[in-house]
């Protein structure tokens, strides 16, 4: 094993009608002009910004609101946001949304820390943050895990870049997190929220060496348990007990405890599908989904153990007279695909519905290269060539 720091700061509230507490949260936690960020409608229309209001009033707390945060949000919305949040003298920020609210709030949040410097700075990693202001979450749905993750997606829409910035001191302060919330979700996002939380495990599972069999057997019962509940959730969209194993399971796929003691973990499907959500603005776990089993076969034979123990503990394929480890392996890829369509999510860009050219997987791949510094890759590490080579063959 590797050694490895553990760092999750984030007080979690987790239970129905746990956003009335939002006000007293944030007050705990020295908050007193609070910027309330979201996203569309849904929390409008829910009526919980209402309720998250009601609970700052009471707790006599000033605040502002911002919504219009999009999906792959916006740096044009952060800037927003920051000119917002200077005007009013603004001391914390409570996002009541989903990863793209989150991490629209932790963008605004390391600007304020440091008003003089441009944030988007960041993204290109041209410096570190010097600061951040306090960020929480009234969370509404079950899949990035930034609710407590020291990560934070913002897309450049005038460059079409999407890019990510990691860094300890934007871990949210508390995540408020009422599984009833989620109930609204169209299945589609529920299931691409699951898809995500699958994949930040997988992320950190198929690395070469370094695993502690603990942190294997925690990410291995997460994996079949969300397998289990995603596929409820397809039929039975309003299971509450559903609802809360997908939340804290999310949380926990992204929070660092299912990478302990490896080698940082692999990412390179997060990074290829960051260039199709910067170039295509497809939502982000179904655009893994399309990418995964291309990455899978493309990858396999360079980390077949992990392959193989994937295929036998999560996926279920069992030990057959004459079949290779070879086998076992591309069982356990096919078993995966027919979980993904089993939940309505795609195994490839055409079901994803997108067909990119030659011209702009060239584009993405040279995007994802400048994005990672030349190479990205544990399980198998991908230059440029490679990269084109797994968009190729996961058109479809
Ligand atoms: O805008 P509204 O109307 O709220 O609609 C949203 C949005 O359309 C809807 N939604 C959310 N909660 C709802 C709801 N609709 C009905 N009822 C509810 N309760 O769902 C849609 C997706 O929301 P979004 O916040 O985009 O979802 P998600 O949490 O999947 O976040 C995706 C973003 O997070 C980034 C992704 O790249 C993407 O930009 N990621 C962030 C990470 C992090 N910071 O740690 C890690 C991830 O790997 C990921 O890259
Ligand atoms: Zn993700």
């Amino acid at each position: 094993m590797f050694n490895f720091e553990y760092y999750t700061p984030t007080k979690v509230i987790f239970g129905k009608k746990t956003e009335e507490r939002a006000g007293e949260l944030v007050k705990s936690f020295g908050g007193s002009r609070v910027l309330i960020h979201y996203g569309g409608h849904s929390a409008v229309r829910s009526g919980l910004i209402d309720r998250v209001k009601k609970s700052l009033d009471e707790a006599g707390i000033f605040h502002v609101e911002l919504g219009g945060v999009v999906p792959n949000p916006h740096l044009g919305k952060v800037r927003e946001g920051i000119a917002l949040a200077k005007k009013n003298g603004i001391d914390f920020i409570l996002a009541v949304g989903g990863g793209s609210v989150i991490d629209s709030s932790k963008a605004i949040a390391y600007a304020l820390a440091d008003p003089e410097k441009d944030v988007w700075e960041l993204f290109e990693h041209k410096r570190k943050a010097a600061g951040c202001f306090p960020v929480a979450s009234v969370l509404t749905i079950a899949a990035a895990g930034s609710e407590m993750s020291n990560s934070c997606v913002i897309t450049n829409e005038k460059t079409g870049e999407k890019r990510a910035y990691d860094d300890d001191i934007a871990r949210p302060k508390f995540a408020i997190m009422d599984p009833e919330l989620t109930e609204t979700l169209p299945d589609y996002q529920t299931e691409a929220g699951c898809t995500d939380m699958m994949m930040h495990t997988m992320e950190r599972y198929f690395t070469q060496g370094g695993n502690m069999e603990i942190t294997d057997a925690i990410a291995e019962g997460l994996l079949r348990t969300v397998m289990k509940y995603a596929q409820i959730l397809h039929k039975d969209p309003g299971n509450y007990e559903a609802r809360a194993e997908v939340m804290w399971a999310g949380s926990l796929a992204h929070n660092g405890l299912t990478g302990c003691g490896n080698d940082g973990g692999d990412f390179a499907c997060h990074m290829l599908e960051h260039e199709m959500g910067g170039m295509f603005d497809v939502t982000h776990g179904a655009g893994l989904a399309a990418i995964w089993p291309s990455w899978a076969r493309y990858c396999m034979d360079s980390d077949l153990n992990r392959f193989v123990r994937y295929a036998r503990n999560v996926m279920g394929v069992e030990k057959k007279d004459g079949m290779s480890d070879r086998d076992t392996a591309l069982a356990g890829i096919e078993a995966m695909e027919k979980f993904y369509h089993s939940i309505g999510m795609p195994v490839n860009m055409k079901e994803l519905g997108i067909n990119p050219s030659d011209e702009q997987i060239e584009e993405m791949a040279a995007s994802a290269v400048r994005a990672c510094g030349g190479h990205k890759g544990s399980a198998k590490v991908l230059y440029k060539d490679d990269m084109i080579a797994i968009y190729k063959a996961a058109r479809g």
